[in-house]
Order: structure tokens, then C-alpha cells, then sequence
């Protein structure tokens, strides 16, 4: 099942142009492009005509997306506006067109009922949007549930056996104090971890020699979103909070504000999209590569793990897996997808429901 009535991250802005983009959202191909005037689009990436995938075709000067084999083309809507050798266009010449709006560095897609596409309930991602400041994003492409990556986010034992290279050591589990919260579809996970090692990224990145503190905000955004703030400050100082108005500390400090967003490509495979920002002011454009390249190389140890985890579950999808102590952030954000996915349920069976 997959949840409809929900922002998705498409593709990352920069990705979409006037070459059509290819990309399979929900179960279904969507094709994404922008019109002459910049404007981005989304349409069900399959031509009314013989199936052809639209992304295949071109973008025309007036707009339209032109098919690739017999010359069909498209509004932006959805609505065919040209058939070669007839002047006479079928009511029924429409294919699926979605709701977009570009956040941020993203291009987000609704998936649902078009009628109830609310941009507010776009994640906000205030430090995305903050003058002056750059980010860095990049895409991944994974062979597993969404949700496995939901629970891997969650769960922090895993930093220093999967990532003892970049984030990983074993300060960030024998001291940790750890709280788990629930607000609405919102689950925060916060650790805190006093006067342990650095961890090798941060050695690098930050320059410390010795320990420092160390900590962990994770907000999930129900079904899929996630924003981090995590860093490292010189020991004897407190870390800080991790609100976009929270005064700057004036000690060593290392901090991070990252996102990272799931749209499920089907049942076992996921469009992961990932960034970080940063103020050029702070960080160097070739600091800002090292962190990015780090971290970028961190999420790919994940992958690893997750698509042989993946392939384990296919292989016996009736073994019931254990949970320990440290999922307990991941099982209250798989609660809530748990509880999204039954309401949809629930709406499917009711008057109003009218999503594909
Ligand atoms: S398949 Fe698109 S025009 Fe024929
Ligand atoms: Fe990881």
C-alpha cells in the first residue's frame, strides 16, 4: 500500500529542465520537465496513444510534451492538444497530471486528491531557506521499503559497525542520553553524549584533537521526511537547541542541519533524496565538499545494508524480526505510518475518498 494523500519529494529542482526526467513514484512512471517559461511540470509518463513513456519525447516551444513515436502532444494538464493526421481530438485523450510546487532545493509532488494539495503541509525545512545560505543534495536510489531506511534513520546503534570511517564511534552508544517524543505524525529522537571521542568526520571537518560533546536531533515528519541537526561542541559546553532562533554558541563548534526524504520508487525500492546547508560565511565551499562527500559516502554503507536486508525479508517475509531498546524512535515513526496507512484505508471505504 502506498500512502496517496501526501507531499513527496519528485526530483531535486536542479534535476528538472527541459529534457523530460523519468521517475517512478508510488508504482507509477511520472514524468517531470519544465515549459519554455520555467514552470515545472508532472504528468503520468505514458503516451494515450501506445504506451510509449513521454519522457522519451520533447518539450516544445509552445509547451506541450511531444510523444517520441507518432507525434501525440500534451498540455501540462494532461490534455492532448495534437494528434498528427486528424483534426478531431477524443474527450478521452487525457492522461493523469500532478499537483507540484518547488521547496527549498526540491520539487514536491502531491499524489493524492488534487483537491486537498495544501502547500503548507510541505515540510518547511527553515534551514533550507535561509538568505545567504547554500546547500548541498544529492539522490540515491535504493532496492528496499522506505520504511527500512525510516527505522535505520531511528536507530543510532548501527553509526559505529556500519560507519566507523565517517560517524561512527563508540562514544555515540555507551553514554548517549536518549529521549523519544511523538507530537501528531512527528517523532523526534534526541541523544546527547558528554565528553566522548569525535568521530572521524568530525576530527577532519572540525579539527578536534580531543573529546568533545556531542549531539543528535532527528525529527521524522510523518510518512517520510526527516530533518537532522547534529554536531559536536568543545567539551564544557552545552549543545545547542535545535531551533532555527537559538543563539550561536561562541565555543569550537561543528553543527550540521541536514534532511533527508523517502518517496517510494514501489513496495521494495525507494527515491532517497538527501542534503545539508550551510552558511558560506562559516564554511568553506571546500569544507562544504568534504562534509557532503563524507556523508554522502556514509548513506551509501546504509544502501549496502539495506537493499541485503531487503533480499533477506523477500526471501522469509513470515519471520517476525526482534526489536531492541534502540528502535525505540523507529517503531513510534513506523507507528505512525502504521496509522496513516489505516486511516487511508478508513477515507478509501467513506464518500469523499476520490484518489487514484
Ligand atoms: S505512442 Fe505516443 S503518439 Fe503513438
Ligand atoms: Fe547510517
Amino acid at each position: 500500500m502506498f500512502l496517496q494523500d501526501h507531499w513527496y519529494v519528485a526530483a531535486m529542482r536542479s534535476e528538472v529542465g527541459s529534457t523530460p526526467l523519468r521517475r517512478v513514484i508510488l508504482g507509477r512512471p511520472v514524468v517531470l520537465y519544465r515549459t519554455p517559461d520555467g514552470a515545472a511540470a508532472a504528468l503520468e509518463d505514458r503516451c494515450i496513444h501506445r504506451q510509449v513513456p513521454l519522457s522519451m519525447g520533447t518539450v516544445e516551444a509552445d509547451g506541450t510534451l511531444q510523444c517520441l513515436y507518432h507525434g501525440i502532444k500534451f498540455n501540462r494538464a494532461g490534455k492532448c492538444t495534437f494528434i498528427p493526421e486528424q483534426t478531431r481530438i477524443p474527450q478521452s485523450a487525457q492522461i493523469k497530471s500532478y499537483v507540484v510546487a518547488e521547496h527549498a532545493e526540491w520539487l514536491w509532488l502531491w499524489t493524492g486528491d488534487p483537491a486537498r494539495a495544501d502547500p503548507s503541509l510541505i515540510p518547511a525545512y527553515p534551514w533550507f531557506t535561509q538568505p545567504g545560505w547554500k546547500a548541498r543534495t544529492g539522490y540515491l536510489h535504493v532496492k528496499c521499503s522506505y520504511k527500512f531506511i525510516v527505522d535505520n534513520l531511528l536507530n543510532m546503534a548501527h553509526l559505529p559497525y556500519v560507519h566507523p570511517r565517517t560517524i561512527g564511534s563508540d562514544g555515540v552508544i555507551k553514554d548517549a542520553k536518549v529521549s523519544v517524543t511523538r507530537k501528531g505524525n512527528d517523532v523526534r529522537l534526541a541523544r546527547k553524549m558528554y565528553d566522548i571521542e569525535p568521530p572521524p568526520t568530525y576530527k577532519k571537518a572540525g579539527g578536534f584533537e580531543g573529546n568533545v560533546n556531542r549531539w543528535q536531533t532527528i525529527d521524522f515528519m510523518g510518512p517520510s521526511s526527516f530533518e537532522f541537526h547534529t554536531g559536536v561542541i568543545e567539551v564544557g559546553h552545552e549543545p545547542p537547541l535545535p531551533g532555527i532562533d537559538q543563539p550561536r554558541s561562541n565555543a569550537r563548534i561543528l553543527d550540521r542541519h541536514s534532511m533527508h526524504s523517502m518517496t517510494p520508487e514501489t513496495e521494495t525500492s525507494t527515491n532517497y533524496f538527501v542534503g545539508f546547508t550551510y552558511d558560506p560565511k562559516a564554511c568553506s565551499e571546500d569544507l562544504a565538499d568534504f562534509i557532503f562527500d563524507q556523508t554522502f559516502a556514509t548513506f551509501k554503507e546504509d544502501v549496502v545494508i539495506l537493499e541485503a536486508q531487503q533480499t533477506n525479508m523477500d526471501m522469509m517475509p513470515g519471520e517476525k524480526p526482534l526489536d531492541i531498546v534502540s528502535d525505540a524512535a523507529g517503531l513510534q515513526a513506523l507507528k505512525v505510518i502504521e496509522e496513516l496507512e489505516l486511516a487511508q484505508e478508513a477515507r478509501r471505504g467513506s464518500t469523499y475518498y476520490t484518489a487514484s
